[in-house]
């Protein structure tokens, strides 16, 4: 998609949900939905329809999960960070997966390939530490088998 495009698609969601009592969160799902994230050179546009400061804008990207400012890599990865997951070794699987992959949450790696993300609870707890990889979960991990999973991925 090119730039024409995504200004296009910016302007339909600002448009579509301009009227609504609290437009900015659709604003900002219906983007994150029609493009796979929401382009910072846009964030001016939505601030200004809604009267915001590009900070406050700002804000609520980076509070919600959800959204993302840059585009996903080939393969997302979600690592839960809530409590069962935790107690079972989540930090360690968390550390080693930033580490091997160079980037930290709602960052993509360099070569395009993966995406980081933090989830709190997959609903997966009964088999922590879990993580999710484009839909498909990863139960009872460790710092090496979720490692193994990169490489799988990196191989095929
Ligand atoms: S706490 Fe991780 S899946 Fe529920």
């Amino acid at each position: 998609m090119n730039d024409e495009q995504k200004r296009l698609a910016v302007d339909a969601a600002i448009q579509s949900n301009i009227s609504l009592e609290g437009a900015l969160l659709p604003i900002l799902h219906q983007i994150q939905n029609d493009l796979g994230y929401i382009p910072n050179q846009h964030v001016a546009d939505i601030a200004s329809a809604l009267n915001l400061s590009r900070a406050e804008v700002h804000g609520v990207i980076s509070f919600y999960h959800s959204f993302t400012t840059s585009p996903h890599g080939k393969h997302v990865i979600e690592i839960c960070r809530a409590e069962s997951c935790q107690a079972m070794g989540s930090e360690k699987i968390e550390a080693a997966l930033k580490h091997k992959l160079g980037i930290d949450y709602q960052q993509t790696s360099d070569d395009g390939e993966f995406t980081l993300n933090a989830v709190y609870c997959l609903g997966n707890c009964a088999c922590s530490p879990s993580i999710k990889i484009n839909s498909q979960m990863h139960s009872r991990l460790t710092e090496e088998s979720a490692l193994e999973l990169i490489a799988e991925l990196k191989r095929s």
